[in-house]
């Protein structure tokens, strides 16, 4: 991501830093495993370019937005557990290669290591950070525990899965925009707007990584594919194609989505088939430009010069477009 590099650059010499190999062993090795596989750092980023377009010196933004990459890195750990994932960024899952009792205490970890960084800041800012963090936090595990509960439900409305998203993903999109604002020492209305971008960017970027899941291609994305139909995830893609298909459709789609006795890869090669003949592939990529239209919409009244505001727009499309 072009003009993007120098913040990767101060992500990981602050991830070398903070991320140290200590015994015991299998606590940190795991925790240094994953957060070294890398990953596109799109919360970090969006902090320290908050920060920096605010005329802020970024540097100050990087324990918090490293803060949020281990966060985010922990919920990736638990998140396979809990989807039973045995691949990520393309390499072996925590818990596979480890075991189930080192993905859940090295994840723990992490996410006290998360908050410990906050103590850099003075009083007033921790304070500050330390409350949208812990909101932040407690939403990820609701919106966790609606997109688990949803495997199981087969009332889920579009709106319920929009909730969800936006509460497993969304949300922490828009506190690492907002803790870039806070820490520029802005005013409530510049954070919200920060925030508010963050929360529909995050809404996109969720529906894109949906979409990768049933459409895209393993070396790049780094994740099983097909995943999300194993799992009978109520993504965007299932419900559109509740919604589209016609009544053969939709009883053939229920099925496959209730039953966990089919052979996995016959029945992703079955739904794949029902989501490309009820044409759903258009209707994600049309949501994913809305929600990022709608983020932009947000970055109209903020007090940043238009060149700045094209870095987040070239953000936003690059998003869009990804395939990892
Ligand atoms: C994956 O996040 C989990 C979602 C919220 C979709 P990313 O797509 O940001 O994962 P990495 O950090 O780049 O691997
Ligand atoms: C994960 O959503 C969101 C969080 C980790 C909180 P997914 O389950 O879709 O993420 P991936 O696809 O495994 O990265
Ligand atoms: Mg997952
Ligand atoms: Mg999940
Ligand atoms: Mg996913």
């Amino acid at each position: 991501m072009s003009g993007t590099e120098k913040y990767l650059e101060a992500i990981n010499r602050c991830i070398d830093e903070v991320i140290l190999l200590k015994e015991p062993v299998n606590l940190y090795e795991p925790i240094k495993y994953i957060v070294s596989l890398g990953g596109k750092r799109v919360r970090p980023t969006l902090t320290l370019m908050t920060c920096d377009v605010l005329k802020k010196e970024y540097d100050q933004a990087i324990y918090a937005s490293l803060a949020l990459e281990l966060f985010h890195n922990f919920s990736l750990i638990h998140d396979d557990i809990m989807d039973n994932a045995p691949l990520r960024r393309g390499k072996p899952t925590v818990h596979e290669k480890w075991d189930l009792n080192t993905g859940i205490l090295s994840g723990d970890a992490m996410l006290i290591l998360a908050y410990q960084l906050f103590e850099h800041y003075p009083p007033d800012l921790f304070k500050e950070l330390a409350m949208l963090f812990s909101k932040t936090a407690l939403e990820v595990c609701e919106g966790q525990q609606y997109d688990i509960d949803f495997e199981t439900n087969e009332q889920v409305s579009l709106e319920d899965y929009l909730k969800m998203i936006e509460y497993k993903t969304a949300v922490l999109l828009g506190a690492a925009m907002k803790m870039g604002a806070i820490i520029a020492e802005e005013s409530d209305q510049c954070k919200n707007d920060f925030y508010d971008f963050g929360r529909n960017l995050g809404i996109a970027f969720q529906l894109q990584d949906d979409y990768l899941d049933a459409f895209g291609d393993m070396s790049s994305f780094g994740k099983q594919i097909g995943g999300d139909i194993i799992s009978n995830k109520k993504t965007f893609l299932y419900l559109m194609a509740l919604q589209k298909g016609d009544q053969n459709q939709q009883m053939k789609l229920m099925e496959l989505y209730s039953s966990t006795s089919f052979d996995p890869k016959k029945k992703v090669k079955d739904v794949l088939t029902i989501f490309n003949d009820t044409g759903v592939e258009s209707a994600i990529l049309q949501e994913i430009q809305h929600y990022t239209k709608k983020a932009f919409d947000h970055l109209e009244s903020v007090p940043i010069s238009d060149d700045d505001k094209a870095h987040f727009y070239n953000f936003g499309e690059k998003l869009m477009i990804r395939k990892d």
